[in-house]
C-alpha cells in the first residue's frame, strides 16, 4: 500500500515537473536583494510560490502546467516596519503585508515579466513590460523551446534616463529607485491609450514612451507596441533573471 502511493506520487511528479509542464527559474543578479511576485491571469492556478525572497546570486524554480498565465516582477527594500509590524517594500510591493503575493499584484511601477504558455506544443507568448513603469532590470530567456525563442530583456538601468517628472525618489530622496509610466504620472489618455486613444491605430509612441523604448528597445513602451515586444516560444522552460 506504502509503495503504491509512493509509485503513484511519483507519477504524479513526473507528470507536473515532467514533459507536459513548464519551469520557471528566477535568478536575482542583481547586487542587492529582491522580493519575486508572481500573480496567475485570470483562469490559471496560482504557482507554488506567490512571492519569495532572492539574495543576490540565489536561484529558485516554479513548475507551471499547459496554458498557464500570469506575470513575474521584483520588489525591492522590502521589510517588517518595527513600530507597526507591517512588511511592504519601497517597489511594486503587493500589498499583503507579508512576503506571499496571495492573488495580488504589483504597485507600478514595476519591470512586469508576462507570459502565456501554449496548449499541446502550442506557442508561448511572453514579453517586457514597462507599460506600468520600471524597477529593477530584467530577461527572459526560453530553454529548449522550438520556433524562434528569442531572449527578450530590459537590462539597462531605466531610473537613470528616467524624466524628472517620472522618477520615485527613495525614502531619503538621494536616488531613484523607479520610474513612472507617463499614463500614471499624468492620466492622460494619449498615455494611457484610452478613450479617443483606445486602439492600435489611435494611441501613438509620445516623447515619454520614447524614453523607455530607447532605454529597452525589446521591451513594451506604451500598450500598443506589440510589433517589437511580443516574442515566441513553443515548448521551453524559462530563465528569468534580474540585472541580466
Ligand atoms: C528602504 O525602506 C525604508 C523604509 O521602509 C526607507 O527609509 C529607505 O529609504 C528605503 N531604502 C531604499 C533604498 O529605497
Ligand atoms: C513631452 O512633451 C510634453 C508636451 O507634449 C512636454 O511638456 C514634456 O516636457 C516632454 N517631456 C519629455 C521628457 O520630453
Ligand atoms: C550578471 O551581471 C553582470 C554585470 O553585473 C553581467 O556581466 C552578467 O552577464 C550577469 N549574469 C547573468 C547570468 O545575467
Amino acid at each position: 500500500m506504502e509503495e503504491a502511493r509512493g509509485f503513484i506520487g511519483l507519477i504524479f511528479w513526473l507528470l507536473i515537473t515532467g514533459a507536459c509542464s513548464s519551469s520557471f527559474q528566477f535568478l536575482n543578479n542583481c547586487t542587492y536583494p529582491v522580493w519575486v511576485g508572481t500573480l496567475s491571469g485570470a483562469g490559471s492556478p496560482s504557482l507554488a510560490q506567490t512571492g519569495f525572497e532572492l539574495q543576490p546570486g540565489q536561484s529558485t524554480s516554479l513548475a507551471a502546467p499547459p496554458a498557464w498565465s500570469g506575470r513575474f516582477w521584483a520588489r525591492t527594500n522590502c521589510s517588517t516596519n518595527p513600530v507597526t509590524g507591517k512588511y511592504s517594500c519601497t517597489t511594486a510591493d503587493c500589498s499583503t503585508g507579508k512576503v506571499s503575493c496571495d492573488g495580488s499584484g504589483a504597485t507600478p511601477p514595476a519591470t512586469l515579466i508576462e507570459i502565456t504558455l501554449g496548449t499541446n506544443g502550442g506557442k508561448d507568448f511572453y514579453d517586457i513590460s514597462l507599460v506600468d513603469g520600471f524597477n529593477v532590470p530584467a530577461s527572459m530567456a526560453p530553454m529548449g523551446g522550438k520556433g524562434d525563442c528569442k531572449v527578450t530583456s530590459c537590462p539597462t538601468d531605466v531610473n537613470e534616463v528616467c524624466p524628472e517628472e517620472l522618477r520615485v525618489a527613495e525614502g531619503d530622496g538621494t536616488g531613484v529607485v523607479a520610474c513612472k509610466s507617463a499614463c500614471e504620472a499624468f492620466g492622460d489618455p494619449r498615455y494611457c491609450c484610452t478613450g479617443t486613444y483606445g486602439g492600435p491605430n489611435t494611441c501613438k509612441p509620445t516623447n515619454y514612451s520614447k524614453v523607455f523604448k530607447g532605454a529597452c528597445p525589446l521591451a513594451y513602451s506604451y500598450a500598443y507596441d506589440d510589433a517589437t515586444s511580443t516574442f515566441t516560444c513553443a515548448g521551453a522552460s524559462y530563465v528569468v533573471t534580474f540585472c541580466p
